[in-house]
């Protein structure tokens, strides 16, 4: 049986997988947090391997962790464990490490996931979702798009970024949950159920995804329960004269930028931009690779106005 949960929308689960999870803004952080739960309640088995304290805009940053001194982000490990990676007792599945993003993706994917699944690798890598947005130029010093990055290129662990544009620092134990923390681990719930229901491989080679969600306007009461969003395939980088085509879809070739979907705000707005990125560079892939996500995740996209 699924746990009780606070979520008002668990997708029909079709199968848990293995999900190593982190992100840029810190382990105790509020919105990786219900995330995290979102997952667990879902059924997945998921880990949480991120940085002990904000570590925001540290792109593809990785050193080896080293003993901490002080308390973590929000107080939330003690000062003076000495330890360059640890853990949540009560819930080993909450771990931290005292580096980079990347870093504590790597020690996640290389050490602290297989510890909790018997020496098995993960089969989805998922970051933040990210305080702010990470949006076109913003992306190549995003360390949570970094921490995807690294899972899908060096790893080869297929891997989603997830970013909300509603900003504000939360910590692990805010009590109630805001709205906006919930609404995006929902929606980015709803996206890893997609992906995982679309079968394996879940992503083409050397691909992450750059996922990024409008504000949730609490106070207009506008894009603030998951019905209403809606999502739309995008491209990072604007195109060029050189650009290749994108993959053909919504009558064009050539997709709108995240930026454009993000802020449009005809037909009713709360559009969520669904990038395919290239992880050697950091820019929109291919048409082909494109085209791949495209079917993956029909049915769940839509077009803009
Ligand atoms: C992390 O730090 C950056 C600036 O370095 C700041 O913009 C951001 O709001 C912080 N995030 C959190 C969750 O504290
Ligand atoms: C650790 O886990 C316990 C039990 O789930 C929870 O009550 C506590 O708030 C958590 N603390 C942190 C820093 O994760």
């Amino acid at each position: 049986m699924r746990p009780q949960s606070v979520f008002a929308l668990l997708p029909a689960l079709a199968q848990g997988i293995r999900i190593i999870q982190s992100n840029d803004d810190g382990w105790a952080e509020l919105y990786v947090r219900s995330f995290h739960d979102f997952l667990l309640a879902a059924g997945h088995d998921v880990v949480l391997s991120a940085p002990a304290e904000n570590k925001s805009g540290t792109s593809s940053l990785d050193i080896e962790p080293f003993p901490r001194n002080s308390a973590c982000q929000y107080n939330s490990c003690p000062p003076n464990s000495r330890s360059p990676i640890g853990r949540n007792d009560t819930s080993p599945r909450l771990n931290w490490v005292n580096s980079f993003p990347v870093t504590s993706m790597r020690y996640g994917i290389d050490t602290i996931g297989p510890q909790h699944w018997n020496g098995a690798a993960p089969e989805l890598a998922v970051s933040g979702p990210n305080v702010g947005s990470n949006l076109w130029l913003s992306v190549p010093f995003s360390g949570t798009v970094g921490t995807a990055v690294y899972a899908s290129k060096q790893a080869g662990i297929p891997a989603i970024a997830f970013s909300g544009a509603s900003g504000g620092t939360l910590a692990w134990n805010t009590n109630p949950v805001p709205l906006r923390s919930t609404v995006y681990a929902e929606l980015a719930g709803i996206l890893v159920d997609k992906v995982v229901q679309a079968g394996k491989p879940y992503l083409p080679q050397d691909v992450w995804l750059n996922v990024n969600f409008p504000d949730v306007k609490e106070a207009e009461g506008k894009c603030v329960d998951v019905e209403q969003f809606k999502w739309v395939l995008s491209r990072i980088n604007p195109a060029g004269i050189l650009s290749g085509k994108d993959v053909s879809t919504c009558g064009a070739d050539r997709l709108p930028t995240e930026t454009d979907v993000v802020n449009e705000e005809d037909g009713g707005g709360c559009f969520i931009s669904v990038s395919v990125g290239d992880s050697n560079d950091k820019t929109t892939a291919s048409k082909e690779k494109q085209k791949v996500v495209l079917d993956k995740l029909a049915g769940l996209l839509t077009c803009l106005p």
